[in-house]
């Protein structure tokens, strides 16, 4: 008898696509997930066709409804979430016009700084609380305009990612309010469309996919959609998240006085508020969170996690192999051997922009660097050398986050960052503050599902979903917090002394 309700959350991300269900205790039921690669044409740039996340849902649901822990089970509606700020543009048929634009593609940044002087930094931050940034996505829009004005005859609708797959799912283009949020013409204060942003960006309204609060169920899967993926036609679906707030809400920073700090791909400072508080000139994100009434402000360093996957393909081969014929992560063998490694890497210094970075420095000319190196300097010390450097980053992030007067006494982390102690102890020594996790690190597929047991009654609101969150790992801050302090000057005064060169585009 299919008695136990469950929910299922997506989360279509960068590298990988998972999926869960969640029961009613919070606990997660069965998981599935793929990996994949987006592709980079010319440096900083980053595009996939979104077929790809298609077939990669399809893979992924498909075991997970098929798994024997979720067949017995009512499934009784799914969430998205998805990284955001991409650009995906379908035709009249439905079909993509082209690869999706990402994140972390930065071709765009003529297009902003433009922008910034027509539109003007000043009316964009009225507009929407934000800042013009490469990443986001409608300086991407303005870039097909003067390059592929083709693409933009053809485009019948905009959407962002994790909605791509809701339309190949239901046939409908809908979106929520924290995703819309990073396109930049989306008025985050009002959770609506920004007229005016449109308006200067010339987007016909009628391309825009309709906005709901993220628990809302707005959409049913429909007989192709059941068909290809395994769920039950007629499943609701609710508008979801963009990964970040989703990931929010599955490790519970959901009001405000909750920080997290995520490492994923990208790297993240998030804080929830309760009230719409942009920050000036728009160095933080302000956007919508998950939850009605609440926003968030949050701080992105661009190759997090990234950085790492990036040296494990390009240096770690071995280790690669070495932890396939065993049977574990690769990453626990990298991390293993960078422990071996004194803390500060004598000297040794990796600034992590390899895609450009956000924050604290919105330069989207920056490249990823090594910096003093020598004879006796080994694999163990350029591996904890790229962890110190995401860790300095993200250090940088908190600081600003901190001068925009948010509290951060106790920071949850979260993310595949966080399930190292050696890198969690890291980062409790760099913030200088307690940290803890919580026990769902795949947390913005986790926070889809809650989402989508708020939209379907299995709890009544949000923080009645995430009120059986708990912490584990606490950690305290050490005697790292010193040797880290140097660490952290010598990574800025790295970044300092090559800014100039970056800027030249001799990097
Ligand atoms: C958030 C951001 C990334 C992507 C991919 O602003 O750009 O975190 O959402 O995860």
């Amino acid at each position: 008898m299919k008695s136990i309700p469950i929910s299922i959350g997506v989360d279509v991300g960068t590298s990988s696509l998972k999926a869960l269900a969640v029961a009613p205790d919070g606990t997660v039921v069965a998981s599935a997930s793929v990996e994949y690669n987006f592709d980079s044409p010319q440096a900083g740039w980053a595009q996939t066709d979104p077929e790809i996340w298609w077939r990669a849902t399809c893979e992924v649901l498909g075991r997970l409804t098929a798994h024997t822990l979720v067949r017995d089970k009512s499934i009784q509606a799914l969430g998205l979430a998805g990284q955001m700020h991409g650009l995906v543009l379908v035709d009249a048929e439905n079909q993509p016009v082209r690869p999706a634009l990402m994140w972390n593609d930065q071709r765009t940044a003529p297009q902003c700084a433009r922008a910034e002087r027509e539109i003007t930094a000043d009316q964009v931050w009225k507009w929407t609380g934000n800042r013009l940034l490469p990443g986001t996505t409608a300086p991407k829009w303005l870039w097909l305009k003067e390059h592929e004005p083709e693409s933009i005859r053809r485009t019948r609708r905009i959407m962002l990612p994790k909605d791509y797959i809701r339309l190949r799912l239901t046939g409908t283009s809908h979106t929520d309010v924290a995703d819309a949020s990073g396109t930049l013409f989306f008025d985050c204060q009002h959770r609506r469309w920004s007229r005016e942003m449109c308006d200067a960006l010339s987007i016909d309204s009628s391309l825009l996919p309709e906005v709901f609060e993220s628990s809302v169920a707005s959409a049913k899967v429909h007989a192709a959609g059941a068909a290809a993926t395994g769920l039950p036609e007629g499943t609701p679906i609710v508008a979801g998240a963009g990964d970040q707030a989703a990931q929010a809400v599955g490790t519970g920073i959901v009001r405000e006085g909750q920080v997290a700090c995520t490492v994923g791909t990208s790297g993240v400072i998030f804080a929830a508020t309760n009230h719409w508080r942009p920050t000036p000139g728009g160095v933080l994100h302000s956007f919508c969170h998950a939850i009605p009434d609440r926003w968030h402000l949050m701080g992105v360093t661009l190759s997090a996690g990234g950085s790492l996957r990036w040296w494990r393909d390009v240096m770690c081969a071995d280790l690669v192999a070495t932890a396939t014929a065993r049977g574990i992560d690769p990453y626990e063998l990298m991390l293993d051997e960078a422990q071996t490694a004194p803390a500060g890497c004598e000297g040794v210094v990796f600034l992590p922009y390899l895609s450009g970075e956000r924050a604290p420095h919105a330069d989207p000319h920056a490249r990823g660097a090594f910096l003093g190196m020598s004879n006796p300097t080994t694999r163990a010390h350029l591996t904890r050398a790229v962890i110190e450097g995401v860790t300095c980053s993200l250090r940088e992030v908190l600081a600003v986050v901190r001068r925009s007067g948010v509290q951060t006494e106790r920071i949850r982390l979260s993310g595949g960052g966080a399930r190292s102690s050696f890198w969690r102890q890291m980062m409790t020594d760099a913030f200088g503050v307690q940290t803890a996790t919580v026990d769902q690190l795949d947390g913005a597929a986790y926070g889809a599902a809650l989402l989508a047991g708020v939209g379907s009654g299995i709890w009544p609101d949000v923080d009645a979903a995430t009120a059986h969150i708990v912490e584990a790992n606490h950690a305290s801050v050490g005697a790292g917090a010193a040797v880290f302090q140097l660490v952290a000057r010598r990574y800025a005064a790295g970044y300092s002394a090559l800014a100039p060169w970056f800027e030249s585009g001799a990097g």
